[in-house]
């Protein structure tokens, strides 16, 4: 069933536990998410990205009916979400084509430019009945964890930020990274916590979950963060099996194959909503 991205997120936040965000690059990996949610009767959003770099994946316009279904027969609250909108345009569309929550991605934007494109995107998605989530601070794709610059998210900013910009969910830089670590992280809990001590009526969102620590996780869902985006731990748990199924099959098919991917990544969603003490919430 559909329930919106804040009613999902203020339960999480309520609960002390935290929904996993799954993002589906295809129709099987959705199915997977679906039935891992229902199997665990946990609450899942389901997301897809707008990703420059990876022009060939399905476009939200195919992706959104489908996902959009999908939760919608699926007997846990579920939603569909617009990962890192890079522009206006997309938000818009996203809106349009019924997705429940979107968030604009204005991190690499100077902070008052950061708040001005958020706080557009808040008041164009409130006014449509979507849910809005912004990010604050620099969550990399490739800095070094060992950086010792300051890249977490400012505590005072976050409160101005969220002030200015009326948003329902703020993801966060406490040290996560998107895609393979160069090294493992050690997120910054501390800071974690003061954020979430000073920011106490919005749930927080950790990107880049692939590769944390369990330790690092259960810290993070016990002290703030309510929703957690998951991508490339699936992925490549999905490659494994379809390498592991064609090398070992004797007359592969393409039907047990999408089988495989739906499998897998059912699999691996589990195991993370098990992580994120999210089962059985629904
Ligand atoms: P990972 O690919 O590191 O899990 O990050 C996913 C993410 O944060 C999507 O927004």
């Amino acid at each position: 069933m559909i329930e919106s991205f804040a009613n999902i997120l203020k339960d999480a936040q309520r609960g002390h536990y935290a929904v996993g965000a799954f993002n589906c690059f295809s129709l099987e990996q959705a199915r997977g998410a679906i039935e891992a949610a229902e199997e665990a009767k946990s609450p899942i959003i389901l997301q897809v990205a707008e990703i420059a770099e990876l022009p060939d994946l399905p476009p939200i316009e195919l992706m959104a009916p489908f996902c959009l279904e999908l939760a919608a027969k699926a007997s846990v609250p579920a939603c569909l979400h617009l990962d890192h909108g890079k522009t206006l345009e997309t938000c818009a569309k996203a809106i349009r084509l019924g997705f429940n929550s979107i968030m604009f991605d204005g991190a690499a934007l100077p902070f008052e430019e950061n708040v001005r494109m958020s706080a557009i995107c808040a008041k164009m998605s409130k006014g449509a009945g979507c849910d809005f989530e912004a990010e604050l601070g620099k969550v990399g794709d490739a800095w070094n964890v060992n950086d010792k610059a300051d890249v977490f998210t400012d505590v005072e900013e976050s409160a101005r930020f969220i002030e200015l910009t009326g948003i329902d969910a703020l993801a966060i830089a406490i040290g996560n990274q998107h895609g393979k670590y160069v090294a493992t992280p050690k997120l910054n809990i501390d800071r974690l916590k003061e954020i979430a001590a000073r920011n106490p009526g919005t749930p927080l969102v950790l990107h880049g979950g692939s590769g944390t620590s369990i330790e690092d996780f259960k810290a993070c869902v016990h002290n703030g963060i309510c929703k957690v985006n998951v991508a490339t731990a699936l992925h490549t748990d999905v490659v494994a099996a379809i390498k592991q199924y064609v090398d070992t099959c004797p007359n592969p098919n393409y039907d047990e194959l999408r089988n495989v991917i739906i499998r897998t990544n059912k699999a691996a969603v589990l195991r993370h909503m098990e992580i994120f003490e999210s089962v059985g919430k629904a």
